[in-house]
C-alpha cells in the first residue's frame, strides 16, 4: 500500500449547507486504492450528509467530487454507474423481495437491460438473468448467505439484512465501497465477521470508506481515520495518531479540549489540602454523544 497510493476518490472543498445550517464545512478527503477508510465523529457531525455529497444524493453547496479523476455526475445511479456503491444507515432493501432478488437489482446498473426489465422480468432480462443470477450467487456466497437465497429479505434477522445490503451494494461492481453503519445493531461476533468481510472487500481491490461509531471495528480495520467534528475535519491519520489525539476525546465528550489533561485534578487536589472545597467539577458529561 505505500507503493504506488493512486487517488480513487478525490473531495475537495466540500460544504453542504440546508438554510442557515452548515452540515459539512470545506471538506477535503481523499481515498486511495486498496484502503480501508473510517470516517468518525459524534451525532450530527455530518458523516452521512457527507457520504449523501459522495454519491450524488446532494449537490453540494461548494466543492468537487472526483472517482478516478473524473468528476461525478449530480445523480445517484451515474454515481453507481461510474463506480461507487454504499449502504444507507437505515437498511433499504426491497423487503418483498427475495435475498437473491435483492442482489440482482442491484446488478442493472451493469446489465445492458435496466432496473424496470429486472423489476419486471421482461424476455430481455430472463436472457441475461443467468449470468447475472451466477454473479449475485458468487457474491450471496462471498456474504454468507447463498443458503437464504429464497428468503424474503424482511424475514432475515437484522445482522443479515446489512450483510445482504453489503452484497447488494457489491452486486455494482463497485471500485469504491461507502458503508454508512454496517455494525449498527449487531452483536460482537456478528461485528467481528463484518470485519472479515471488509478485508476481504479490500482484498478484492474495492476501497472501502466507513462510518462507524464502534471504535473498536474502526481502529482494527482501517488504514487511515478521519474524525468529522461540526461538519469540519478536525483530525486525519493512521488509527494510532487519531486515538491518541486528545481533541478527538474531547469532541466525543462534548466538552471543548482546554490544555493539559489533569489540570482540574490538580486543582481539586490543591482545593482538598488547603481545606477548601472543590472549585472544579470533573465528574460532570453532558452525555450529547450518546
Ligand atoms: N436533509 C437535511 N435537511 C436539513 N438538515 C439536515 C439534512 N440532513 C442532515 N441534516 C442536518 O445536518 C447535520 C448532520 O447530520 P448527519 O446525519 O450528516 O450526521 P451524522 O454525522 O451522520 O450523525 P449520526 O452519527 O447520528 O448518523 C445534523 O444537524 C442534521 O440535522
Ligand atoms: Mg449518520
Amino acid at each position: 500500500m505505500t507503493t504506488m497510493t493512486t487517488p480513487v476518490l478525490q473531495a475537495s472543498g466540500v460544504t453542504m449547507r440546508f438554510g442557515g445550517l452548515t452540515a459539512v464545512r470545506s471538506v477535503d478527503f481523499t481515498v486511495n486504492t486498496g484502503e480501508i477508510v473510517g470516517l468518525i465523529g459524534p451525532n450530527g457531525a455530518g458523516k452521512t450528509t457527507f457520504f449523501n455529497c459522495l454519491t450524488g444524493l446532494y449537490v453540494p453547496t461548494e466543492g468537487t467530487v472526483t472517482y478516478k479523476g473524473t468528476v461525478l455526475p449530480p445523480k445517484p445511479h451515474l454515481v453507481t454507474k461510474a463506480g461507487i456503491a454504499r449502504t444507507f444507515q437505515n437498511i433499504r432493501l426491497f423487503a418483498n423481495m427475495t435475498v437473491l432478488e435483492n442482489v440482482l437489482v442491484g446488478r442493472h446498473t451493469r446489465t445492458k437491460e435496466g432496473l424496470w426489465s429486472a423489476l419486471l422480468r421482461g424476455p430481455g432480462f430472463r436472457k441475461a438473468e443467468k449470468a447475472s443470477e451466477e454473479r449475485a450467487m458468487e457474491l450471496l456466497d462471498f456474504v454468507g448467505l447463498a443458503a437464504k437465497r429464497d428468503h424474503l429479505a424482511r424475514n432475515l434477522p437484522y445482522g443479515e439484512q446489512r450483510k445482504l445490503e453489503i452484497a447488494r451494494a457489491l452486486a455494482s461492481e463497485p471500485g469504491l465501497l461507502l458503508l454508512d453503519e454496517p455494525t449498527a445493531g449487531m452483536n460482537p461476533q456478528e461485528t467481528r465477521a463484518t470485519e472479515e468481510l471488509v478485508f476481504a472487500i479490500r482484498d478484492k481491490g474495492i476501497a472501502v470508506l466507513v462510518i462507524e461509531h464502534d471504535m473498536r471495528f474502526i481502529f482494527n480495520l482501517c488504514d487511515r481515520v478521519a474524525v468529522l467534528v461540526q461538519g469540519e475535519k478536525l483530525v486525519e491519520g493512521t488509527s494510532d495518531v487519531v486515538q491518541a489525539d486528545e481533541r478527538v476525546v474531547a469532541a466525543y465528550l462534548g466538552e471543548p479540549f482546554e490544555g493539559d489533561p489533569g489540570t482540574a485534578e490538580t486543582a481539586d487536589v490543591a482545593a482538598a489540602e488547603t481545606g477548601a472545597a472543590p472549585q472544579s467539577s470533573t465528574t460532570s458529561t453532558k452525555g450529547e454523544a450518546q
